[in-house]
């Protein structure tokens, strides 16, 4: 089963996925970390970034994508993974820096970037069941998940989030010029992210709507986990092309 959970930065997708996964005994995987691998080894390759890139940074980018595996691992005693490695080397933290937010929008609209770690995902969906979080999870990497949530909450909400989990991961006070800056990178990625036109952000048709702003992490894990639980057990009805089903009698 493929729990699908896309959303726009800082909209809880994290959490909630892990939570979710940790609930249901499904395997978790983060796809924007595999994004951020692949840009922080463009940065650390000194491949040049200038917008708008040029078709030979663009070919050493793909090529990056393609060729370096992005893994997984657990800290001891995890139950579920969080360090991120690209080539077997670890970057978990390097991906997290202000550095790599600011290049991995670009990065990751690139149609080669896409393909390779979409093949990535699908390969590791298929061979267990998964909570898989990103941004076009429902809409492109598995469009028949059994079930697909798009988590959202104001741009504001969003900021505040991710500035205490910085300040969190970093042991540091919340720091309101920090807030600012993440404020304005969560706009300015919403926009590139929704408006590129290769797989952009955007809600999949059959998929539930939950705007996370007022509501607690408790209750929009255990939204997800009754709605999984009962898809689970209950899949969508099977309809048979070659049967006419309008002819009742
Ligand atoms: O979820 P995140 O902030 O760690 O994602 C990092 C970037 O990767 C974000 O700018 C959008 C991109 N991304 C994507 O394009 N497709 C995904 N499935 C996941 C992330």
């Amino acid at each position: 089963m493929i729990i699908a959970i896309d959303g726009p930065a800082g909209s809880g997708k994290s959490t909630v996925a892990k939570l979710v996964a940790g609930r249901m005994g499904f395997a978790y995987l983060d796809t924007g970390a595999m994004y951020r691998a692949v840009a922080w080894r463009a940065l650390e390759e000194n491949i040049d970034l200038s917008d708008p890139l040029s078709q030979h940074s663009i070919d050493q980018i793909v090529a990056l994508a393609t060729n370096e595996p992005v893994e997984f691992g657990y800290e001891k005693g995890e139950a579920l993974p969080s360090r991120v490695f690209i080539n077997g080397r670890e970057v978990t933290n390097q991906i997290r820096l202000a550095e790599t937010d600011r290049v991995v929008s670009a990065v990751s609209a690139l149609p080669g970037v896409r393909l390779a770690l979409t093949e990535q995902q699908r390969r590791f969906g298929e061979s267990n069941d998964t909570v898989m979080e990103g941004r076009d999870i429902g809409t492109v990497v598995f469009p028949s998940a059994e079930l697909k949530v798009f988590l959202t909450a104001s741009a504001e909400e969003r900021a505040q989030r991710r500035t205490i989990q910085n300040a969190a991961r970093q042991g540091k006070n919340f720091d309101e010029s920090e807030y600012e800056r993440i404020l304005a990178d969560i706009l300015r990625r919403d926009e590139y992210d929704s408006t590129r036109e290769i797989s952009p952000l955007a809600v999949a048709i059959d998929s539930i709507l939950l705007d996370t702003t007022d509501l607690s992490i408790e209750k929009v894990v255990s939204r997800i986990a009754e709605m999984a639980v009962e898809r689970w057990v209950m899949p969508p009805a099977f309809e048979d092309p070659s049967i006419d089903y309008t002819q009742t009698g």
